[in-house]
């Protein structure tokens, strides 16, 4: 089966206020159609406050607008929370759930992770569920079965590649400045395939990204790894040339 398209998807996080957002949306909208046709799909996911005026930025263009975190219900009294309903209503086709600084800042379980990706689901988004490791349970040998466990217990029974994505997150690369090596992505990538693949029967077409210190000097090298489609990017993703760099190391497709 052939690589599925890469997804180059970048979390702004908690960052930018509304020129700044604008901006940098704009950017990468113009930028975008310097891309090679059909290469990468792209997609920024700005915070929450800026995704109404993002998504007026992106409209219209080939770059597809997610949030960085949606709650369980569909509505009702969480304040402060934002729902998978809500997002969609935004234009967002993607919702991040998952990510390693929701699971520590937040004490969210997989379990919970979980039911945020189904209320994505539910709500006709995809959603793009975070895994990965911290440094200590690498060094302890414990990254298969870290990573196997929080695949097995936070995604839906009935996700398919048309609503699920998975993001490898090595938590200790996260905006360290320091990759995993391709070996090390390319042995975890396998082995979270190997798991779709127990579970879904399109397990080929679902987009596995690889996130952690991706910046244009290694996505190329990084985005060729097998069974890496692509790339979740933090830090360079605020800069619309690097990301636009990123986006441009994506593999050509074979179809
Ligand atoms: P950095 O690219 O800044 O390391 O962040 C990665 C990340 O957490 C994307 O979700």
């Amino acid at each position: 089966m052939s690589k599925p398209r890469s997804l180059i998807a970048g979390n702004w996080k908690m960052n930018g206020l509304s020129a700044d957002g604008w901006a940098l949306a704009d950017a990468i909208v113009q930028g975008a159609r310097d891309l090679p046709a059909g290469r990468a799909e792209l997609l920024v996911c700005p915070p929450a406050t800026l995704i109404g005026l993002v998504a007026e930025a992106v409209t219209g263009s080939p770059v597809a607008l997610g949030g960085q975190d949606c709650h369980a219900d569909r509505s009702g009294a969480h304040t402060g929370d934002v729902s998978a309903a809500m997002l969609a209503d935004l234009g967002c086709r993607y919702v991040i759930v998952g990510h390693s600084e929701r699971r520590a800042d937040h004490g969210e379980s997989s379990a919970t992770v979980r039911a945020k990706a189904e209320a994505a689901q539910a709500a006709g988004l995809s959603a793009i569920v975070c895994v990965g490791e911290t440094w200590a349970e690498r060094e302890a040998g414990k990254t298969e079965e870290v990573v196997t466990a929080q695949v097995a217990e936070s995604l839906p029974a009935a996700s398919t590649s048309g609503n699920l994505v998975v993001a490898y997150e090595p938590v200790w690369a996260i905006g360290s400045g320091r990759t995993a090596t391709p070996e090390q992505v390319a042995e975890v990538h396998a082995l979270i395939r190997r798991q779709l693949g127990s579970r879904m029967d399109d397990a080929g077409a679902v987009r596995i990204l690889y996130g952690g210190s991706v910046k244009p000097a290694n996505a190329v090298e990084l985005l060729a790894v097998a069974h890496v489609d692509g790339a979740l990017v933090g830090g360079s993703s605020l800069k619309a040339g690097d990301f636009l760099a990123i986006a441009a190391a994506a593999p050509a497709q074979a179809g």
